[in-house]
Parts: structure tokens; C-alpha cells; sequence
């Protein structure tokens, strides 16, 4: 067994920290008091080859690895989780989807620019459409339909939470063509925003990564062409499944990412900090917080990475995706928790990075599947 990041790894892993210390700190807490979605930041990761990590060079991408794209998720997200949230639905859910699932043709007009993160010069990013007002874990009860009109498909519904929302050019949608077929009776669409009939609702007002551009979106009698449809008929609901088992490994990545971030902050004030004649970490009761978080943390790197080496390797990893998402965002919200409690009055306001840590940690624990789901994922993965 070798734990070592190879020397390709290593840079990966510099370029992020690099960027994410140079582009992404300055004015982070501006942006998240703002909700000013961090445009400048997403086009410099599109020029670093960050929007397209996994996707193959032959479409636009940077050809490197699932543990590579892990070490550029914790980097950036030890700074801002709204940008690497929005890195992550690029990579995982839209490209790498695309790059497996979608025709030649597809992958020639979309996956190239998206993988590139550009187009004509301008930023063009992907957003990934299942979620809506009542199927949101319960996510084969898809209420969005699309009716085969022969030549054409006709699109109608509405879906929230959607991340990269009014940024993205191009929508991958799930949408339900004959419900009595259950999972089996839904399709994958390639829909372009400005698409006639397609509005984007308000953004979200959100407790954490409020920088994110989160909204819902619908869709009147909106006409898809035939070409747009992703894989066979009736394989929506397996093509999201999928996409989503190597989305959860982005967001574990990010939530480990936010749980570092939290935690190197606690580690820092608890030297500066002075409280009965000495610095903080030398009393026992910060001493064992900072024992703990790093514990954690490494059990959740740990996970995080092997999900990432099995997928890497051609194996299932399905249930250590679904492990590594449960573990890591757990550890998020714990570590955050008491990297606030570390720095005491001074965490509970906003100049200080570790109570917007904080709020960004909880959404770990909800998109891409709920710990519930996961814990879903994981109980039916053991006991089949
Ligand atoms: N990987 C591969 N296939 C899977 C799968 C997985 N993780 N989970 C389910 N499937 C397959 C099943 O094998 C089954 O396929 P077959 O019929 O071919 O066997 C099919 O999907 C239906 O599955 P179930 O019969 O298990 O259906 P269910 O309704 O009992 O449970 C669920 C499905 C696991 C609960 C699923 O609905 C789920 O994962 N829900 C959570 C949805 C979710 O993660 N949403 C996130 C929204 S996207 C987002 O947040 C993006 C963003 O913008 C940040």
C-alpha cells in the first residue's frame, strides 16, 4: 500500500493552494456577505484546466485523475466552498456524464466548451437538473415530463436548487417520460438556458456558500431536439445515479476540504490566543479539540481518496462514495463547530473565516444526497 501523491499529484495540489490562496481569499467574506457569485475566480479555473480535471484532452479537459481533482477540491475549499462547489457540478455531474454517457456528437458541440470552461471567449459552465419542489431524495417521483412529439421532445416542470443556475449555458435535465414506468421511465435531456421557455427563478438567499448561484429553473413547453436525449431510452434515472456516485466524491472532497480549513485556523488562533498565563492549545480541554479534529480529518481524507483511487481504477465505488460523502460531511460540520468554539467570541463573528466555514459546512450534509441517502446507499450496499 503507498500513500504517496505522486509528483503530478503534488503540483495539482500547489496550483490549488496556490490559486486558492492568491484568488480566492481576498474579499471571500465580501462575496458571501454580498452573494456575489465569484465570477472572476470560476474564469481563472477554467484557464488552470480546472472546469474539465477529468475529462479526456480529445474534449478540451486536462486528462488527470479522480485523486487529482480531490486535491484541487480540499485546496480550494479550505477558502471558498462557493467556488468549488461550482467547480465540483462542473467536473462531476456535467462532464464527467457527458464524457461517458453522451454521443459523439454531444460530446463534440457541449463537452468541449464545458470541459474548457469557455466559449467564444465568454464562461461556460453546466448546471445539473434532478432536484425539484417535491422530489428531492425521492428522486425517481420526477414531476418534470417530456412528451415524444416525433420529431422533437416537449419539456415541461420546474427544478430547484439548482447550483450554477442562471451561470450555466447548458442544463443536463432529468425528466420523466412515462411514469408507470418508475426509474425506468426517465430520460436525460441536454437543454440550452436560452432556449425559448426555459426562466430562471431569484437566486436563493442560503445560510452557507452564498456566493454559489443557486435558483430554480423552468421549463414551458419547451422543445428539445431528438439529438439532445443522453443515452437510451429509459436511462435517466440510472445516468443520474451514476453521475452522482463520483459527484459525492467532489463534495466529500469539499467538505474535507472546509473541515481543514476550519481546523488550520483553530490550530493557529490556539497559539496566539493567551488565556490564564499561556496560549491556548496548551490547556487540555483545546488540546483534545485539536486532537479530535485531526483525527477526523484524516479518517476522512483517508475515505475521501480511496473512493477516488477505486474510481481511478476501474472498481465500484459506489458505496465508498457514499461513505466518504457521510464521513466527510459529518466531520465538516463537527470540526467547524468547534473551530468556532475554539476561537470563542471571536468565531461567532463574521471577519473571522471559521463562522462562515461553519454555515458553508451544513449543505455537505444535503446536496448530492442526503446523509440519510447515503446512509440509504451504504445499509443497501452491505446487506444485499
Ligand atoms: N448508483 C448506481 N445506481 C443506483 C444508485 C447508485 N448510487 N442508486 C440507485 N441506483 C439505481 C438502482 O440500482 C436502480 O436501478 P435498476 O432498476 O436498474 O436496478 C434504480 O437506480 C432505482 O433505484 P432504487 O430502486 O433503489 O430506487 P429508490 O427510489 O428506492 O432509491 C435513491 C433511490 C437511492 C433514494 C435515489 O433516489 C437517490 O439517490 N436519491 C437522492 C438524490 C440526490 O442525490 N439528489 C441530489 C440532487 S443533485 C445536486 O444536489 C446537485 C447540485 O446542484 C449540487
Amino acid at each position: 500500500m503507498d500513500f504517496r501523491l505522486t509528483e503530478e499529484q503534488l503540483m495539482i495540489q500547489k496550483a490549488a493552494r496556490e490559486f486558492s490562496q492568491q484568488q480566492c481569499l481576498p474579499g471571500v467574506i465580501e462575496r458571501d456577505e454580498l452573494q456575489k457569485f465569484p465570477k472572476n475566480q470560476i474564469e481563472q479555473l477554467a484557464d488552470l484546466g480546472f472546469l474539465g480535471m477529468m475529462t479526456a484532452p480529445e474534449f478540451g479537459g486536462a486528462g488527470m485523475d479522480t485523486v487529482s481533482y480531490v486535491l484541487a477540491m480540499e485546496e480550494i475549499s479550505k477558502i471558498d466552498a462557493s467556488v468549488s462547489v461550482c467547480m465540483s457540478v462542473n467536473n462531476s455531474l456535467v462532464c464527467w456524464g457527458l464524457e461517458h454517457y453522451g454521443s459523439d456528437s454531444q460530446k463534440q458541440k457541449y463537452l468541449t466548451p464545458l470541459a474548457q470552461g469557455k466559449k467564444d471567449g465568454e464562461l461556460y459552465l453546466g448546471a445539473f437538473l434532478l432536484s425539484e419542489p417535491e422530489a428531492g431524495s425521492d428522486a425517481t417521483h420526477q414531476h418534470t415530463s417530456v412528451l415524444d412529439k416525433g420529431d422533437h421532445f416537449i419539456l415541461n416542470g420546474v427544478k430547484n436548487w439548482i447550483t450554477n443556475g442562471s451561470s450555466a449555458s447548458v442544463y443536463l435535465v432529468m425528466a420523466q417520460t412515462d411514469a408507470s414506468k418508475g426509474p425506468k421511465g426517465i430520460n436525460a435531456f441536454i437543454v440550452e438556458k436560452n432556449t425559448p421557455g426555459v426562466t430562471v427563478g431569484p437566486k436563493e438567499n442560503k445560510m452557507g456558500i452564498r456566493g454559489s448561484d443557486t435558483h430554480a429553473v423552468s421549463f414551458t413547453d419547451v422543445v428539445v431536439s431528438k439529438q439532445n436525449q443522453i443515452g437510451a431510452d429509459g436511462f435517466g434515472f440510472n445516468f443520474a445515479m451514476k453521475t452522482l456516485n463520483g459527484g459525492r466524491i467532489g463534495i466529500a472532497a469539499q467538505a474535507l476540504g472546509i473541515a481543514s480549513g476550519a481546523y488550520e485556523l483553530a490550530l493557529a488562533y490556539s497559539k496566539q490566543r493567551q488565556s490564564f498565563g499561556k496560549p491556548i492549545h496548551e490547556h487540555q480541554a483545546i488540546q483534545f479539540k485539536l486532537a479530535e479534529m485531526a483525527t477526523r480529518i484524516q479518517t476522512a481524507r483517508f475515505l475521501c481518496y480511496h473512493a477516488a483511487w477505486e474510481k481511478d481504477n476501474g472498481m465500484d465505488y459506489t458505496l465508498s462514495a457514499a461513505m466518504a460523502k457521510l464521513h466527510a460531511s459529518d466531520t465538516a460540520m463537527w470540526v467547524t463547530t468547534e473551530a468556532v468554539q475554539v476561537h470563542g467570541g471571536y468565531g461567532f463573528v463574521k471577519e473571522f473565516h471559521v463562522e462562515r466555514l461553519m454555515r458553508d459546512a451544513k449543505i455537505t450534509q444535503i446536496y448530492e444526497g442526503t446523509s440519510e441517502i447515503q446512509k440509504m446507499v451504504i445499509g443497501r450496499s452491505i446487506t444485499k
